[in-house]
C-alpha cells in the first residue's frame, strides 16, 4: 500500500481530505479574517465563522458594524488583510481572476437598491442574470437564446411575476422589483446567495413578502443564504441562525430554533450595544438583563 500512514506525503493528504469534508459541511468559511481599512478602522476583526451548506444566516448589527464588509469578502470584492475565506471549497483569494469569475457564478447577490436596468423590460433584466455565462453583450431580448428566455420566464413564475415579463422594470413596485432581482439572481443557478439588506427599501408588508419568498426559495434550492438585516423580528422569522456584529467582531452567534422573546430582546440589546455600552468592551451579551431595552415588537412568531 503506497498510501500508508508513514509515507511523507500522508499528513498533507489527510489534511486535504479533512478540508474536503469541512468544505462539504460549510459552504462558506472565514478563518481569522481581519480587514484593516487603514486609519485605525477594522472592517472585520479576527472573524471566525463557518456557514453551513443549505442554511440561512442573518447578520445583524448597527450601521458600520461590518455586515457589508463581511459579505464583500465572500464574493471576493474585498481581500482580507489577514486570514482566509473559503467558498465552495476554494480559497477566494488564491483562485486567480478566472477562478474568481467562475466562483462568482455560483454566488447570487441581491442588493438593497435592486440594481435593475429601469428602462429595460422585466424579462430582459432577468435574462441578464445569465450574462456571466454567455459571450458578449446582448442588445435586445431577441439576442438571448430561446432557452434562456424560457428559463427567465420560469424564474419569473417562481417569484410570481410571469405576467409582468414585458413591463418596464421601473414601473414595478419596490417589492416587485426585488422579486425580479431575485429571479435574475436565480438565472445563475447559484448555490450561495448573498443579500445585503434586501428589504431595507421596502415597506413592512412587502419586506415580509420578500423575506418569505427568499426563505421558500432557499429551502427549495438548498441555498446557503447569508443576508444582512436591521430588523431582529424579521431575522428570527427568516434565519436558521443569527450572527451579531459589532465593530467588525462577531459578538453573538446563535440558532433561531426555539428562541424566546426574552432571548430575542437580548439579541437586540447586544447588537445595538445599548446594554453593552455600559458594560464595557466585553461582549457578555448573555449576562445582560433585557428588561427595559426592547424596542422591537417581539410578541409573536418567534419560533418556526
Ligand atoms: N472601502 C472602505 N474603505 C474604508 N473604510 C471602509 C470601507 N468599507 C467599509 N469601511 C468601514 O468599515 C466599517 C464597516 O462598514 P460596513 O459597510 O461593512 O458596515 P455595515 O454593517 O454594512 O453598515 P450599514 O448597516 O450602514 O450598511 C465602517 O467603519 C466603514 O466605514
Ligand atoms: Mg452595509
Amino acid at each position: 500500500m503506497s498510501n500508508h500512514h508513514t509515507t511523507p506525503g500522508d499528513h498533507r493528504a489527510k489534511t486535504t481530505e479533512l478540508q474536503r469534508e469541512i468544505d462539504d459541511i460549510y459552504a462558506v468559511q472565514l478563518d481569522h479574517v481581519t480587514k484593516d481599512f487603514g486609519g485605525g478602522v477594522l472592517g472585520l476583526d479576527d472573524v471566525n465563522l463557518g456557514f453551513r451548506t443549505g442554511r440561512v444566516t442573518v447578520l445583524l448589527g448597527l450601521s458600520g458594524s461590518g455586515k457589508s464588509t463581511l459579505l464583500r469578502h465572500i464574493n471576493g470584492l474585498h481581500a482580507p488583510t489577514s486570514g482566509t475565506v473559503r467558498v465552495l471549497g476554494q480559497d477566494v483569494n488564491s483562485v486567480g481572476k478566472r477562478g474568481l469569475r467562475e466562483l462568482r457564478r455560483n454566488i447570487g447577490v441581491i442588493f438593497q437598491s435592486f440594481n435593475l436596468v429601469g428602462p429595460m423590460s422585466v424579462l430582459e433584466n432577468v435574462c441578464a442574470g445569465q450574462l456571466g455565462s454567455l459571450k458578449g453583450p446582448r442588445i435586445s431580448l431577441m439576442m438571448y437564446p430561446k432557452s434562456v428566455r424560457r428559463e427567465a420566464i420560469e424564474k419569473l413564475d417562481r417569484v410570481g411575476l410571469a405576467d409582468r415579463a414585458y413591463q418596464r422594470a421601473d414601473t414595478l413596485s419596490g417589492g416587485q422589483q426585488q422579486r425580479v432581482a431575485i429571479a435574475r439572481a436565480l438565472m445563475q443557478r447559484p448555490t450561495v446567495l448573498l443579500a445585503d439588506e434586501p428589504v431595507a427599501s421596502l415597506d413592512p408588508v412587502s419586506a415580509l413578502d420578500v423575506i418569505n419568498l427568499l426563505r421558500q426559495i432557499a429551502e427549495e434550492d438548498n441555498l446557503t443564504v447569508i443576508a444582512s438585516l436591521h430588523q431582529v423580528q424579521l431575522a428570527i422569522e427568516f434565519a436558521d441562525r443569527i450572527i451579531g456584529l459589532r465593530g467588525g467582531q462577531a459578538v453573538l452567534d446563535r440558532s433561531t430554533a426555539g428562541l424566546s422573546a426574552e432571548e430575542a430582546s437580548t439579541i437586540y440589546s447586544s447588537v445595538s450595544g445599548m446594554d453593552l455600552a455600559e458594560a464595557g468592551p466585553s461582549p457578555a451579551a448573555k449576562d445582560q438583563p433585557a428588561a427595559g431595552s426592547v424596542r422591537t415588537p417581539l410578541s409573536s412568531g418567534l419560533t418556526r
